[in-house]
């Protein structure tokens, strides 16, 4: 199959080739076990036999060894696929954890289920949203799913569907689960009208928080008060804090949603008010270390990410996670959060256009010609 792979460290455009691979193997996949780099796989039968890579491989083989093997995986035709921040940093070696190579890119898919284990033979058949997780990403015509896994909700189309459940289950993680986000609460969302930020809007907003939205240009100030911001402010590059205050006087907040981390984190963390919680679910700017002194003005540092649970954990997390957003798009309290579909073939470009933070909400990729709309 041709898929869009990775095997060196670099910006997108560069690095990313449009390759023939093998198509994922459910024999290869029996009895192995995933950590948050993607599935624990012997570089060398990927065909890379780099020191550096074999003893990655090593590290990571004796960190999940107390570890049960993955059983709750899905072969997926894929029909569209999401592409995300994560397909830049993986890339460019910058992800929080190192991705082994060659894998090939994303993170999320729809498409038919083909084969599964035993568990999950129910969904043989059925069109699905799934996470998936390298080597065997979701840039490709056959990939591996991973929890969650869930069928297309009824009437919702694929492209939206592909870009729902990382940012809508993210966002619910952070600003739900760990934040506690609580109706009346005043709110800042940093990276706002990025694929996770676009969520967390809506998400802060069902809750009935006040959500001032944190944003770059005066495109993404609309994109987000259309998604139910009381308030947008764009950052102008410089002090979060200053532009949020300059804007909106010095009242303080009670939760920064922060999936930037950088120069933004820090400084937005000065809008909080004491027993405030910043809530770090990712690193668009950059990761930075925390300052020491934190503790000096009593707010929480609260981490958020999807993983690193126990499978029982995960799955009561993602049932509650889709049932809930759910429930909010068919209230239309959450719209899934793609804006544009692309072709197979402006993979790279796209993957540049995020970098660059050129795009809004989620851009997804048309896997199979014609696939995007149904639904
Ligand atoms: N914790 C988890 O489980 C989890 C799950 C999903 C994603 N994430 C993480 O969350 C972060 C956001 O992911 P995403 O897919 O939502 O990204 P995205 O769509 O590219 O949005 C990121 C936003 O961050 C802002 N930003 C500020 N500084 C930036 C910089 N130097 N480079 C790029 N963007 C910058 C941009 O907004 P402006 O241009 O408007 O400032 C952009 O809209 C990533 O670090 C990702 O790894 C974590």
């Amino acid at each position: 199959m041709q898929a869009w792979v990775v095997r060196g460290d670099g910006e997108p455009a560069a690095v990313l080739a449009r390759e023939a691979v093998a198509e994922p193997d459910p024999d290869r996949l029996a009895g192995l076990k995933l950590d948050l780099a993607g599935w624990v796989t012997d570089p060398a039968l990927l065909g890379n036999d780099d020191p550096e890579e074999a003893a990655l491989f090593a590290t990571r083989t004796a960190a999940v060894a107390a570890r049960p093997p993955y059983e709750d995986w899905v072969l997926l035709r894929v029909d569209v696929a999401a592409l995300a921040l994560p397909d830049v940093t993986m890339a460019r070696g910058t992800y929080p954890v190192r991705v082994a190579r060659p894998y090939i890119t994303g993170q999320e898919a729809v498409g038919e289920v083909i084969d599964a284990p035993p568990a999950k033979a129910h969904l043989v058949g059925r069109r699905v949203v799934a996470v998936t997780m390298q080597p065997w990403g979701s840039l490709a015509p056959v990939c591996v799913g991973v929890g969650p896994v869930f069928e297309v909700p009824d009437g919702m189309t694929a492209a939206d569907a592909a870009g729902l459940v990382i940012p809508a289950h993210t966002g619910y993680h952070a600003a739900v689960r760990r934040g506690g986000v609580a109706a009346g609460e005043r709110v800042v969302v940093l990276g706002a009208a990025g694929g996770l930020g676009s969520a967390m809007v809506q998400i802060a907003a069902a809750r009935g928080a006040e959500v001032i939205a944190v944003v770059g240009d005066d495109a993404k100030a609309a994109h987000v008060t259309a998604l139910g911001a009381r308030h947008a402010v764009v950052h102008g590059g410089g002090d979060v804090a200053a532009a949020v205050r300059a804007q909106l006087g010095v009242a303080p907040v009670d939760v920064v949603l922060d999936p930037v981390q950088g120069d933004m984190g820090p400084s937005a963390r000065w809008l909080l008010a004491p027993d405030g919680r910043w809530v770090v679910c990712g690193h668009a700017g950059g990761l930075r270390p925390i300052d020491p002194h934190f503790y000096m003005q009593n707010h929480t540092i609260v981490g958020a990410t999807l993983g690193g649970y126990t499978r029982d954990v995960m799955r009561a997390m993602e049932h509650e996670a889709q049932d809930t957003v759910v429930a909010w798009w068919r209230e239309g309290r959450f719209r899934p959060v793609t804006t544009e579909v692309v072709s197979f073939d402006a993979v790279p470009e796209a993957c540049t256009a995020i970098a660059e933070r050129r795009t809004r909400g989620r851009v997804v990729v048309e896997v199979t010609p014609g696939a995007a709309g149904q639904a």
